[in-house]
């Protein structure tokens, strides 16, 4: 699996038709040139029902689908839900977890997060967990505390399965909201991070950085300490804006990947 990111979270947003075009699209403009799948995974997170649609789009390249959540429970009587063998089913390899709208609008507390996480890795998928910290939080000083605590609580004892995590830091003051936060800021928070998950889960993890990231903003942020790519919502709508911040990903892991190999 790659150790860098850029995925696309469409959110609440796409018809059929508008889904099955922006990942065409995606896929065409995506330069073999420029783009190695080996060192930048690209995946794409359409709502459930064009999860189907979206696979066939894109399918025999390696552009990942991703799900942006999932029920703990395989099966039930449990309307409305869609679960991890439902997702891989359709070609789902990853599923967004523990969001901060699934957290703040739909309750995913943390033991919720931590189910679905063993669930997705328990259907054979790799959890893209996301953590991050409300403005109060920061503004008290807690954001690395409680960004610690949801790490923990998802991932503790989880280290068998270190290949297949991926981590999101996004602050959620930063998300859908065009604030930004600065590269000093992310950087901070990913090298707490880097060594927190080396604790927990005992090697490394990709931490991927979300929050308003756009085209004129990527550059810096991919540069920054410990930022192994990024999870996009609203540019991600856009073809030509998601593609420019994978190319500017796909830049930067290419500069780590060839100086770590001639180190
Ligand atoms: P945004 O969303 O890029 O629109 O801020 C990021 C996210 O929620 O993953």
């Amino acid at each position: 699996m790659p150790r860098r990111w850029a995925v696309g979270n469409w959110k609440m947003h796409t018809t059929r038709d508008e889904a099955t075009a922006l990942a065409a699209a995606i896929r065409e403009g995506l330069d073999p040139a420029t783009w190695d799948p080996k060192v930048l995974g690209v995946g794409l997170a359409p709502p459930f029902p064009f999860l189907d649609a979206v696979r066939e789009a894109v399918d025999g390249t390696p552009i990942a689908v991703v799900a942006q959540d999932c029920h703990a429970e395989a099966k039930g009587a449990f309307t409305s839900a869609v679960s991890v063998p439902m997702l891989a089913s359709v070609g789902a390899t990853h599923v967004i977890v523990g969001h901060s709208e699934r957290r703040s609008l739909f309750g995913d507390d943390d033991p919720a997060v931590r189910a679905k996480v063993e669930a997705v890795l328990a259907g054979g998928l790799g959890p893209i967990v996301c953590v991050g910290e409300r403005l109060e939080q920061r503004e008290a000083g807690e954001a690395k505390a409680v960004v610690e605590a949801q790490v923990r609580a998802a991932l503790d004892g989880l280290g068998d399965a270190r290949d297949r995590l991926v981590v999101a830091y996004e602050p959620v003051w930063a998300i859908g909201t065009g604030k930004v936060a600065t590269p000093d800021q992310v950087g901070e928070m990913h090298t707490f991070l880097t060594a927190l998950l080396i604790d927990v889960v005992g090697g490394p993890l990709p931490v991927l950085y979300g929050g308003s990231v756009k085209p004129g903003n990527v550059d810096a942020l991919a540069e920054a300490p410990g930022v192994a790519g990024v999870l996009v919502g609203g540019a991600s709508l856009d073809a030509g804006s998601f593609l420019q911040i994978v190319a500017a990903c796909a830049r930067e892991g290419t500069e780590r990947w060839n100086s770590s190999t001639s180190s």
